[in-house]
């Protein structure tokens, strides 16, 4: 397989067996939910593997600890692009439940050249000061979480990770091309795309299968 810069791929096998859960077809929308909301609780592990650490001095029941580790003041804050990465959201919260939550709303403008119109954004008032960790479950064209950087720069976000369930070539080139600094956190490359955009073999409409709308 093709190697890519700033791309890391959870080989777990927990998360590996899960993703293939997702992609069964069917896999109904309890259980997807399920598996999405674990599957999103491990790749956060993974995500936040560089949190930084200090020493603070404990007693334990049998005597002092000079230097016990615990994470080092740095915030978080998860922005789940809506709406398939919102069954990402309690995941990630599972593991770091001080983090705050923004939302991004985007779709696809077919009528002006499959461009990204948002329309919604509602982020913390100090995410300047956090790390952000964007949810979604494709990075599909690329599009939308190309777009969604952008949004979280502009309101200040310095350091950002994108986390997604599946992605595809074509998607980690368009959002490295805009963003080369995002690291990129999936829990497996397919192949690519076909004609209407959906990633092959994939998991279908992330959408649809979560909320179960189709
Ligand atoms: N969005 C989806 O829901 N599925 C894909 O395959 C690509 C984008």
């Amino acid at each position: 397989m093709v190697k890519f810069d700033n791309v890391i791929v959870c080989d777990h096998p927990l998360v590996q067996h899960k993703v293939s859960l997702i992609r069964d077809k069917n896999t109904g929308s309890k259980d997807f939910r399920e598996l999405v909301h674990e599957i999103a609780m491990f790749m956060c592990y993974e995500a936040t593997r560089d949190l930084p650490l200090k020493d603070v001095q404990i007693q334990t029941p049998l005597g002092e600890l000079a230097n016990a580790k615990i994470i080092s003041g740095r915030k978080l804050a998860f922005v789940p692009i809506m709406r398939a990465g919102l069954g990402m959201v309690d995941g990630a919260l599972a593991l770091v439940p001080t983090a705050k939550v923004g939302h991004v709303g985007i779709y696809r403008d077919k009528l002006n050249g499959n461009t990204a119109a948002d329309y919604y954004c509602k982020l913390p008032f100090d995410i300047a000061n956090r790390e952000v960790i964007i949810l979604d479950l494709m990075l599909a064209t690329g599009v939308s979480a190309v777009k969604t950087v952008d949004i979280v720069k502009n309101a200040g976000a310095k350091n950002i990770k994108f986390m997604c369930v599946l992605t595809c070539p074509e998607g980690i080139k368009a959002l490295h091309e805009a963003h080369p600094e995002v690291e990129i956190i999936c829990g497996a490359i397919d192949d690519g795309l076909n004609e209407d955009l959906y990633i092959i073999p994939g998991i279908g409409d992330g959408g649809d299968r979560l909320f179960g709308t189709r």
